[in-house]
């Protein structure tokens, strides 16, 4: 069936209420459009986290206030048809639309939301303002749709980090899952924006995957074997404008320089080919990995 499309706030409050009612658990997925498979994952996560009868709603609205002078807003890939109809594929309930002004009656709002230091660095310190812009917009889907469970994709890493980070900081009480990255058989990473690129062009960004690749091959020989593998995959590759490629913590935080055998890490990247931006990450385990020793019943498990 068709999702039923809201395009005020009005509409939203009034399809979401009865439901409400009901105690069914609300999930959302927030997207700016030109949805893909990536898009569909998060949405398949969301209902198996919500149960087959519960309302699923997506989001659906390109967000000014995340985009900086000079990036691309106009021409941000906008295919409202092909959109509703990847909905409908998915099951989803309520397709929320709505246009600038019922999301920004007054035009810029008053109040946005600090991300803090955490915005500051990657994608933050090439976008200044960019991480306000995303945290105000999810606040208020949160605000309008008020939903139990949201899935973000680890895709944008660290956007992912922030929206957690803001519910727990503002106890705004949604659980925000994150999904996992979907690729092309090639290796790369699923983007609205890969629209942007010619087949030349798709056939560079593929080093943005290898490189990560190549780290996380290396990876168990430590941190600075793996950062050495990856620049040296990314050295092969022209025609990708590097901006960042580091190797941190799975919290952003930064690592050692010399981790312990066993440490989480990630591998990030953003690059731009030709004109377009892209960024892609991996995990990885660093150093020889740690050998857990016979697996121990639990004490339940050894009764007899
Ligand atoms: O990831 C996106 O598409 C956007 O940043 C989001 C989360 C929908 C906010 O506009």
């Amino acid at each position: 069936m068709s999702p039923v499309l809201a395009s005020t706030r009005q509409e939203l409050a009034d399809l979401l209420a009865a439901r409400r009612v009901r105690g069914e658990r609300v999930g959302l997925v927030c997207t700016m459009g030109a949805l893909h498979e990536g898009h569909a994952s998060l949405m398949r996560r969301t209902r198996a986290e919500i149960g087959p009868g519960a309302p699923l709603v997506v989001s659906l609205f390109v967000n000014p206030l995340q985009f900086g002078p000079g990036e691309d807003l106009d021409r941000y890939p906008r295919t409202f048809e092909e959109d509703r109809a990847l909905c409908e594929a998915e099951g989803v309930d309520v397709l929320f639309a709505p246009s600038v002004d019922e999301v920004y009656p007054g035009g810029r709002p008053q109040v946005t939301v600090e991300p803090g230091p955490l915005a500051t660095i990657l994608e933050g310190a090439s976008r200044p303002g960019h991480f306000a812009g995303v945290l105000t917009v999810v606040a208020k889907l949160f605000g309008l749709v008020r939903p139990d469970v949201t899935v973000f994709g680890e895709k944008d890493y660290q956007q992912l980090a922030l929206v957690r980070r803001m519910s727990a900081d503002l106890c705004l009480g949604v659980e925000v899952l994150g999904g996992e990255t979907v690729r092309e058989p090639d290796g790369l990473a699923l983007s609205s924006r890969n629209r942007y690129l010619d087949d030349e062009q798709r056939r560079t960004a593929l080093a943005l995957s290898r490189t990560l690749r190549a780290a996380q091959a290396a990876a168990a020989e430590g941190l600075a074997a793996a950062e050495a593998a990856a620049r040296t995959e990314l050295s092969r590759s022209p025609g990708v404008d590097l901006d960042y490629l580091v190797i941190t913590d799975p919290s952003l935080g930064g690592l050692p320089a010399e981790p312990p055998p066993g440490t989480a890490a990630r591998a990030i990247i953003a690059a731009r080919v030709g004109s377009t931006r892209l960024i892609d990450n991996l995990p990885l385990v660093l150093g020889p990995q740690v050998d857990q020793g016979p697996s121990r019943l639990s004490p339940q498990e050894g009764a007899s």
